[in-house]
């Protein structure tokens, strides 16, 4: 039996106090979540931390106090009902596909989804047929197309609902209002994932909401981009395609039975606050964001993402909150990038892949914050050797090894394969099984997950096959230093498999 060890001594590192330094030190937080650690007006937590007591309401059954905050929610989204979630944008996902799909059915959505998306096909046994986001020149998965959504609607008349992931991790969206026509031509439901969009609504700048683009349920998680507590996240429902009595019962499965008023104040307090001060606020932030990219045009090496680089059919829209700052022609990586800004700059960004770093902004960001990004990556510009080649954007899209000072990148386009599915993920997940080394294991059907967290977007599903050239690309993203998770042998050397 493995020896289980307890440290309760003095270099034991404490959670509570961990977290206590991290909030007095330097790093200035460019990732989730939205309220950037600046508190609105709100209670100490433990003297208002409670759950359904006499007198309050039940999220479950809302009717009181619940009921009027999640109508008030309803109302500014402009929605026909809002649900509060308190187990993040991952319960409503759960919720929405359990509810718009009937059981063993088939589920038409983009490949690109968050693992929440993959769970609820496991968990409703359904089959799913993916949607492959268009490949962009900066290398990042880019819009899914309406065109493929009609030609997979008229090829297989057995999809029973849509769901799209817009905007991505990377803030590319996908023309919902265009789709939302198509899909609905067929009398069937949209399920719009705009967890990285909840801020859409409120101003022009950016990218127009999935609730006014005609999707039946549209998920947001409040915490990731708008000043609210971690977990907080809504769940509209815009037609009348969706039973609501079923979707009740989905999410008092999927949700905690003992809900947090401290989460759900926190989402009230969000609503107000983007009420009264949310135009002149987002207005503020459109600014900085503009001077921003203003001053990221004169990078010699790294390049930021910037939409009017694309075609539209490769991203039809982005939003500008996610700034991806890509490596170019620096020699960089992405992880040494998100290193230096780390260490060199106290700059903590929310992620790196294998070419670029992604600072997530909000509202609550400040202009010192914005100008602290502005300058090291100035600063790291200047300090490039390397002579620049061609045009910056032509370089990001380069993938391999380094040869000749070229330095060759890791791009998504390269790590998201989308292996074609054998079987549905509930069937291969209840084969047989069998284990095998990492190595071994190419051409045999994955019974696991292997995805890159964040974003967590699977490179292989359960169900589908692993192939030579998807091994050796999670062997490169070791090596790259990108966090490689899904696996049950956490040391990634070893997969269950479908046994022959
Ligand atoms: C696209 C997308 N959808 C859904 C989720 C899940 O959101 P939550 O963390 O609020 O459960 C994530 C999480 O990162 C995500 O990136």
């Amino acid at each position: 039996m493995s020896e289980i060890k307890y440290s309760w001594q003095d270099d034991a590192v404490f959670l509570d106090q961990k977290l206590q330094n991290y909030s007095k030190g330097a790093h200035y937080p460019f990732h989730m979540p939205g309220h950037k650690r600046t508190p609105l007006d709100f209670p100490n937590p433990y003297s208002v931390d409670i759950t359904e007591i006499d007198g309050f309401d039940n999220l479950h059954y809302a009717q009181g106090i619940l009921k009027e905050a999640q109508d008030r929610a309803a109302q500014i989204y402009g929605s026909e009902e809002t649900f509060y979630l308190v187990n993040g944008s991952t319960a409503g996902i759960l919720s929405a596909i359990s509810t718009a799909l009937p059981r063993l059915s088939t589920l038409l959505m983009s490949r690109n989804s968050h693992r929440s998306a993959y769970h609820a096909a496991y968990l409703r046994g359904l089959e799913t047929v993916y949607l492959l986001p268009a490949p962009t020149k900066f290398g990042i998965s880019g819009s899914v197309s309406p065109a493929h959504v009609a030609q997979a609607l008229e090829d297989l008349p057995q999809i029973a609902g849509v769901f799209i992931t817009s905007p991505t991790y990377d803030g590319v969206v996908s023309d919902i209002r265009t789709i939302a026509e198509i899909v609905h031509a067929y009398d069937l439901p949209l399920i719009v994932d705009e967890a990285h969009g909840a801020h859409f609504l409120f101003s022009d700048s950016f990218p127009d909401s999935a609730i006014d683009c005609g999707a039946d349920l549209v998920i947001h998680s409040l915490h990731k981009t708008l000043p609210c507590l971690t977990q907080t996240a809504l769940l509209h429902v815009n037609s009348d395609r969706i039973d609501k009595n079923a979707l009740k019962r989905f999410l008092s499965i999927y949700q905690t039975s003992s809900p947090s008023y401290l989460l759900m104040a926190s989402m009230e307090q969000c609503m107000r606050f983007l009420k009264e001060e949310g135009e002149t606020k987002m207005s503020e932030f459109s600014l900085r964001l503009n001077t921003f990219y203003q001053q990221a045009k004169s990078f010699k090496h790294l390049t930021v993402f910037d939409k009017s680089t694309c075609q539209p059919e490769e991203c039809f829209d982005h939003d500008p909150s996610k700034i991806l700052i890509s490596v170019g022609d620096s020699g960089l990586t992405g992880k040494k990038l998100y290193q230096k800004l780390l260490h060199n700059y106290q700059l903590q960004m929310e992620m790196c892949t294998g070419h670029y770093v992604t600072a997530l902004t909000s509202l609550m960001d400040t202009s010192d914050g914005f100008r602290r990004l502005s300058s090291a990556l100035k600063e790291i510009d200047d300090s490039i050797k390397v002579a620049p080649q061609q045009s910056k954007t032509s370089n990001v899209i380069i993938h391999g090894s380094r040869t000749g000072g070229r330095t060759k990148l890791l791009t998504s386009n390269v790590i998201y394969q989308n292996p074609k599915p054998q079987m549905p993920i509930a069937l291969a997940m209840e084969q047989p099984s069998e284990v095998l080394s990492l190595k071994a294991s190419t051409g045999h059907i994955s019974q696991e997950y292997v995805y890159l967290y964040p974003p967590g977007i699977p490179l292989i599903a359960p169900g589908e096959i692993l192939t030579g050239k998807l091994l050796a690309i999670i062997e490169q993203c070791q090596k790259h230093g990108l966090s490689v998770e899904g696996l049950s042998d956490m040391a990634n050397q070893s997969i269950q498999v479908v046994k022959q």
